[in-house]
């Protein structure tokens, strides 16, 4: 995606550059071409040239750097970090302190992807002024470029209030981890014509209340498409099939660290095989005394 305004130096606050530990050296894909902070205006500009969006999650800074000089256009600090990264059996028990802590770090890291936070579960839902509140801390506090916020028309105040004190909203629509309790788990959702047009209406409230884009998760392939010729703000499919105007993975699933993932994820990398790989044979040069060897260790 082609962007137009310079981009400050990562910033690192408490050590050195997280970009000088990544295998790949500080210049792969976009940042050698010149690539810029991707904005909100190119994310516009990529969906009227059908230009297709990156977003993967992160949630630390080394693996934000990674996906930040792979070119990934926007890095997306899910609230995905409670079953990811924290242990949790779904997102509800995450807090805004793990986001604003995790939001911070990927922030840091990146100079190129417009960096989304989650706004986690029971930190909007009151009202508009509760959200707004949220979403202030997580930009004052993680250095990002947006919210993201689940629901359609019963968010659209929240949507509004935030949008409207300039910070830019992402929505999410479709099945929103959130309400997994009333939506029964992970199922796809906008199936049948009422359930459609529900979904539409909800789509239309998003972004009449400001939202800058919106993430639809497990809706089927026409309903997406459908959604993402009538807005005009982008569409990230996550499991909605390829006419939308991005696509969003759990960078977890992408990248193969568990040994299941969702349907809709394709595993660019078995990585979970390879770290466990790389610990086994670490343990077992430690117990028959091949490392450290001399070149790890100090001489007097
Ligand atoms: O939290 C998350 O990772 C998300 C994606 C599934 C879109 O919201």
């Amino acid at each position: 995606m082609a962007t137009t305004s310079q981009n400050p130096a990562p910033q690192s606050p408490s050590g050195p550059d997280v970009r000088s530990v990544t295998p790949h050296g500080e210049d792969a894909a976009g940042i050698a071409h010149g690539a810029r902070r991707v904005r909100v205006h190119h994310l516009q500009q990529a969906k009227e040239r059908g230009e297709r969006i990156t977003m993967l999650t992160a949630y630390d800074a080394p693996t934000a750097a990674l996906l930040d000089a792979a070119g990934i256009d926007t890095l997306l600090v899910g609230d995905s970090i409670g079953n990811t990264m924290l242990g949790h059996a779904t997102t509800l028990p995450v807090t805004l302190d793990d986001m604003v802590r995790a939001g911070r770090a990927v922030a840091s890291a990146t100079r190129h992807a417009f960096v989304v936070v989650d706004l986690p579960f029971g930190t909007y839902e009151a009202g508009p002024e509760q959200a707004l509140a949220s979403a202030v801390r997580v930009m004052k506090e993680t250095g990002a470029s947006a919210v993201k916020l689940e629901g359609g028309r019963r968010a659209s105040a929240q949507i509004r209030a935030i949008s409207d004190a300039g910070i830019p909203v992402v929505g999410h629509l479709g099945y929103t981890p959130q309400s997994e309790n009333a939506l029964g788990g992970p199922r796809v959702q906008g199936r049948g014509d009422d359930a459609a047009e529900e979904l539409s209406q909800d789509a239309l409230a998003v972004q009449e209340a400001g939202a800058v884009a919106v993430v639809l998760e497990m809706v089927p392939v026409e309903v997406a498409e459908r959604i993402t010729e009538f807005l005009q703000i982008p569409t990230i499919g996550i499991g909605a099939g390829p006419h939308v105007d991005g696509q969003v993975l759990v960078w977890t699933d992408m990248a193969g660290m568990t040994d299941w993932s969702p349907r809709f994820a394709r595993r660019y990398a078995e990585l979970g095989r390879a770290l466990q790989q790389a610990a086994a044979d670490f343990a077992g040069e430690v117990r028959s005394g091949a490392f450290p060897s001399t070149e790890h260790s100090f001489q007097q």
